[in-house]
């Protein structure tokens, strides 16, 4: 069967590692041209290198940013839409998580968090929709998280980012579609990536470690390959995930006990993965 994708111009950000770059893979696949954007200009040259190689005509183009710098971000779309002429999807995927509690983490690393994996993608949604609004066309993608629905010690920062994601987004997909315009919010449970090394810390460095509940679960591709024919069901809010996502279903049906669950499990939850951190929350 066709995909949706074919011949369609898809704009990936956070495509050097994890979720975006194996999507990328797919997305060609798929029979769709890519944009990789990332700040690792390396890494999207080597993927860029692998996904036009053998093709008559380049299908994979690299534009390097750094999405938390949103005064940059409406120039960025007008250069993204000439390199392929136009643009189908934007696939807001790039995000970096947290490991730290509020008390000991500054404004100004909660700030950059806010800056990188909220404030960007609507910037860049709002950069692009003139564009697909005039195509009367056009599909909006934003990697959103379990943690969009859940509250969790550690994590209140990211957990601020992707409730605000869904609140942002879920809103967009009733607003944009009667102009033709889809909005798919993916929300991935635990998957092997770089994301809990990559988690920005109280002192605004990496975590540096990947975290056990990462380690052993899926991996990007084959998130990928779960996701794919749910985006292209055309369904707006798409679950991928373990285990964890019955987290979600207690909180979202017996809050109460989600509370008592999160207060039992919180440290031994919090010992893997607060490496920095020194309170001992009273839970
Ligand atoms: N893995 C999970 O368990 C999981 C679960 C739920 C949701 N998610 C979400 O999935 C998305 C992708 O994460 P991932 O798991 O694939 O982790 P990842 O491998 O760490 O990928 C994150 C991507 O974001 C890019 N990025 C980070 N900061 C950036 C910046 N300032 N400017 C531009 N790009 C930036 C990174 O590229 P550079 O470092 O090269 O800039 C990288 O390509 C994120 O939104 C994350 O919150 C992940």
């Amino acid at each position: 069967m066709k995909s949706s994708f074919q011949d369609q111009v898809v704009w990936i950000t956070g495509a050097s590692s994890g979720i975006g770059e194996a999507m990328a893979r797919d997305f060609v696949k798929r029979g769709a041209q890519v944009i990789l954007t990332a700040r690792r200009a390396d890494r999207l040259k080597r993927l860029e290198d692998e996904l036009n190689a053998g093709k008559a005509s380049p299908v994979a183009r690299v534009l390097v940013a750094d999405l938390a710098d949103l005064s940059a971000l409406s120039g960025l779309a007008s250069r993204a839409i000439a390199l392929f002429g136009h643009i189908d999807v934007l696939f807001n995927n790039a995000g970096a998580s947290q490991r730290g509690f509020a008390i000991e983490t500054p404004f100004q690393v909660e700030e950059h968090l806010i800056r990188l994996d909220l404030l960007s993608p609507i910037a860049l949604t709002k950069a692009i929709l003139p564009h697909m609004v005039t195509r009367r066309s056009g599909r909006i993608i934003v990697t959103s998280s379990l943690m969009g629905d859940l509250e969790l010690p550690g994590n209140a920062t990211y957990a601020c980012v992707k409730h605000g994601l869904n609140g942002y987004f879920y809103s967009l997909a009733f607003e944009l579609k009667s102009l033709g315009i889809q909005v798919q919010v993916l929300q991935p449970g635990f998957v092997k990536t770089e994301v809990s090394v990559s988690a920005i810390t109280p002192s605004g460095e990496r975590h540096g470690k990947m975290d056990s509940t990462h380690e052993s679960a899926m991996t990007a591709e084959e998130f990928s390959l779960r996701v794919f024919p749910k985006i292209e069901q055309g369904k707006v809010s798409i679950y991928v995930a373990g285990k964890e996502y019955f987290a979600v279903i207690l909180r979202h049906f017996f809050p109460g006990l989600y509370r008592v669950a999160v207060g039992k499990f919180a440290k031994s939850y919090l010992k893997d993965r607060m490496v920095h951190a020194n309170p001992d929350p009273k839970l």
